[in-house]
């Protein structure tokens, strides 16, 4: 508690996610390489900071605003190449990044609420992860992030039509998403269309978006991406799909690394797994991506996965990833990563095994949320 308090009144309360990060990697200090080398690096850390913020004001300032800086070359909107402020013209990372965490965890949903539609791009995610919806709210410039206390969930949206079009449309146009969330982006651009057709009644457009609403995506569906592509596929279609940056977003959404027990007080492995009910297509080309043997299976429920505990394909993820993720996902990762220095030590393993469960049980204390006014607007 102390230490918390002690982070809040170094970074002030606006930066508490950053303050969660630096606690989380305490907490993971302390419990690899013991309290006193937790306590020292917390001194150090401390003096560090302090230090900086005395003699350099305007070091804090600048860290603010250079967080996120990543653009996209959408070539499409002047108005997002502005406000993602453009320093490296050619860097589109963000953008696929993004795409792939929508791939992930995104949806677009149109509703009606009382009189008029209501058109929303939203990401979700456990409040355990505010870091990752903070980082896009940083990057994009516009959009809210919320949280249901009711759930434990958060979420960023963008709601206001003007916002959709000048900041997310310019994206998605650029780079289709790969799941069947391309049928749903499609969609929402429709009912735009029909939203901003002066020519059309009222009773005319609802009509429309009524009728819009009931088109689904048929079983076949599979985003327009992968039309060229013939199975089995080949390396380089793939990888002119699955970038890099779309790889790591959607992994960030979907992925898990984790520890399994595999004979019970002997052996303990490191492995990988993702799921997806539908798009066995985009599941096949990430395991082609990144030389993953295991077949995607289909499991009990009808979903298809890619797990694997391979050793091989655990170090090729490994490099992978690697200092690449935004979210908590990254400090799992990392705890993981980390640990596999202890492979057949299954005491060892078993106890950071518990650990990242209970790291993913976190949730935001919804009383430092109320303070988070800011974040609001
Ligand atoms: C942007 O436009 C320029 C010229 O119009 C073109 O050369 C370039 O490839 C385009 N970039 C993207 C990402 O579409
Ligand atoms: C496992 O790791 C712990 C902590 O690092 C260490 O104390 C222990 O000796 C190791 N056990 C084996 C069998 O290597």
């Amino acid at each position: 508690m102390w230490i918390c308090c002690l982070c809040m009144v170094t970074y002030g309360l606006e930066n508490s996610t950053r303050c969660g990060k630096i606690l989380l990697r305490l907490g993971l200090l302390i419990h690899l390489e013991g309290p006193l080398f937790g306590l020292l690096s917390f001194i150090w850390i401390t003096t560090i900071r302090m230090v900086r913020m005395i003699l350099m004001p305007g070091y804090y300032v600048r860290m603010l605003s250079t967080r996120g800086q990543s653009a996209c070359n959408t070539n499409g909107s002047k108005v997002l190449h502005q406000r993602l402020n453009v320093e490296h013209p050619s860097s589109s990372w963000f953008c696929q990044w993004l795409v792939g965490v929508t791939d992930g965890d995104g949806t677009f949903s149109i509703s009606k609420q009382g009189n008029s539609w209501n058109l929303v791009f939203k990401i979700a995610q456990s409040s355990y992860n505010l870091r990752l919806l903070f980082y896009i709210k940083q990057s994009l410039g516009v959009g809210r992030v919320n949280i249901e206390k009711s759930s434990d969930m958060a979420s960023f949206r963008i709601r206001d039509r003007k916002q959709l079009a000048e900041v997310i449309f310019p994206i998605f146009d650029t780079f289709p998403l790969l799941t069947t969330k391309q049928f749903y982006y499609d969609r929402l651009k429709k009912a735009y269309t029909i939203l901003e057709d002066e020519t059309l009644s009222k009773i005319e457009r609802d009509q429309r978006i009524e009728d819009l609403l009931l088109t689904k995506p048929t079983a076949d569906y599979v985003s327009p991406v992968w039309t060229d592509v013939t199975l089995p596929m080949s390396f380089e279609d793939v990888k002119r799909i699955v970038t890099n940056p779309w790889l790591v977003g959607f992994i960030e959404a979907e992925g898990s690394f984790y520890l399994v027990v595999k004979e019970k007080g002997l052996r303990i492995v490191h492995a990988f797994g993702l799921t997806q009910k539908l798009d066995w297509l985009v599941l096949e080309g990430i395991r082609i991506r990144l030389g993953i043997a295991t077949k995607v299976r289909k499991n009990k429920l009808g979903f298809n996965g890619l797990d694997t505990t391979n050793s091989r394909a655990i170090d090729n993820l490994g490099g992978f990833f690697n200092g690449k993720m935004k979210g908590m996902k990254a400090v799992e990762f990392k705890i993981w990563l980390r640990s596999q220095k202890y492979k057949g030590n299954f005491s060892k393993l078993e106890s950071i095994q518990a650990f990242l469960r209970n790291l993913r049980r976190k949730r935001a204390f919804t009383s430092l949320w109320d303070r988070l006014k800011d974040n609001r607007r």
